[in-house]
């Protein structure tokens, strides 16, 4: 996705309104879904710390709130000279409505820094195909 697309943008958007007043690290995350529909979500700190949820947390529960549970790309986007990588419980999070198709593109505010496949960032995981029956 071009740094203009509208998941991008999406993501800028949602970066710009993350409630961040412990860390000052504002993300902002965007949600490409298989059927083609947008969501997104920003981090919200809280004054109890392990209380803040992450931006991803917020946009994976608007999409599961509209229905919808195929990711096909998802954006998250944060400032810094470091990669602005899911943290390990958001893996697992995106990994639950994840699949080979699934692209997790790492953005600075101005371009897609790098992409990664599902398997890259949580080998081996565990999903749902592990409690079927
Ligand atoms: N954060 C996210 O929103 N997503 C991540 O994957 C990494 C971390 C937030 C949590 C906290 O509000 C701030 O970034 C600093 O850790």
């Amino acid at each position: 996705m071009a740094a203009d697309g509208q998941a991008f943008e999406l993501a800028k958007a949602a970066m710009s309104k993350a409630y961040v007043p412990y860390s000052q690290f504002k993300v902002g995350v965007a949600i490409e879904t298989s059927s083609g529909r947008y969501y997104s979500g920003c981090n919200v700190e809280n004054a109890s710390y392990p209380e803040g949820t992450c931006a991803e947390a917020g946009a994976i529960a608007a999409m599961v709130l509209d229905g919808e549970s195929q990711i096909k790309n998802i954006y998250v986007m944060g400032n810094g000279a470091e990669l602005v990588t899911p943290c390990g419980g958001c893996r697992q999070r995106i990994r639950e409505f994840a699949s080979e198709q699934t692209r997790i593109h790492v953005c600075s505010s101005s371009q897609v820094r790098r992409t990664f496949t599902m398997e890259e960032l949580l080998p081996c995981s565990f999903g749902p195909e592990n409690l079927a029956k």
